[in-house]
């Protein structure tokens, strides 16, 4: 006992000591913490039903990229009661898990978008992007009819999924391959599209932008929109919510 308090003296008189040890305590916590994350592949639990994007719903997510949707909309929904009861099941991480960038967000000028696909029908869609105020009067949300009048230019879709697979994204030889065709089978509900369903499960294909002579831009935002937080099927998934 008395030992035990003049070691605890000494430390507590003498600063060089004092602080060597603190730090030495600080750096076993750290590396508790931070060792387990070398030796995991992966921080995120995998949940049953989240792919990776078909190349037309990529395109459309480079378009909702480079029009800053993210600056009015987020793409998460919190567990909070009156999120949840406002815009559905809360955000699952695995739900983000292949996006490159995340489209999180924090600012809500407009509802958060985590839950869109599904909400509303095409047409709506091109309604209220090419005049919000058309279909909901009191939106201060920009017109986009641009969209509609531009062909898509998505580029080599090949390069941008092999891209995607550098960072971690499970696209599969084929799917990279055919990347260029899948896109273009997306759009066209007479083509045969059993490959495109098989890597794609719950893919929707039909003309999007109601001008099934053109591929616009329209098209591919709209494409990805319908697709937003309906990977999961929450109905069936009670197991989910179950610590394993
Ligand atoms: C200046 C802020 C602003 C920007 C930028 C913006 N929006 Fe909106 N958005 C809003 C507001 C406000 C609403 C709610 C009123 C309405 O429905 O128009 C809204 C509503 C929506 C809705 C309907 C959501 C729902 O659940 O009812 C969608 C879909 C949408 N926006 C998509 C987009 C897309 C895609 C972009 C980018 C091309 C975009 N928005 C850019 C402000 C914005």
């Amino acid at each position: 006992m008395t030992t035990l308090t003049q070691k605890h003296k000494k430390i507590e008189r003498n600063v060089t000591l004092l602080a060597v040890l603190a730090l030495v305590t600080v750096m076993i916590g750290g590396i508790v913490e931070i060792a387990p994350l070398f030796w995991i592949d992966n921080t995120v639990e995998e949940v049953e039903g989240v792919r990776p994007y078909t190349p037309l719903e990529l395109a459309g997510r480079n378009i909702y990229v480079r029009e800053g949707c993210y600056s009015c909309h987020s793409q998460m929904i919190r567990p909070f009661r009156d999120e949840v009861e406002r815009y559905g099941h809360y955000s699952l991480a695995a739900e983000s898990m292949y996006d490159h960038p995340f489209q999180w967000g924090s600012k809500r000028t407009g509802p958060d978008l985590a839950r869109v696909g599904g909400r509303y029908s095409d047409e709506w869609h091109v309604q209220h992007l090419t005049d919000p105020r058309a279909v909901v009067p009191e939106s201060n949300m920009p017109p986009y009819a641009f969209l509609a009048a531009k062909d898509l230019q998505s580029g080599d879709m090949s390069t941008h999924l092999r891209a995607l697979t550098r960072v971690g994204v499970p696209y599969s030889e084929d799917a990279i391959a055919k990347a260029n065709e899948d896109l273009l089978t997306q759009v066209d509900p007479f083509a045969n599209s059993t490959e495109l369903e098989q890597r794609y499960p719950k893919v929707h294909i039909r003309d999007f932008d109601g001008n099934p002579d053109r591929l616009t831009e329209m098209d591919a935002l709209i494409a990805y929109l319908q697709m937003i937080g309906t990977l999961v099927d929450f109905e069936a998934g009670e197991a989910l919510e179950q610590p394993r």
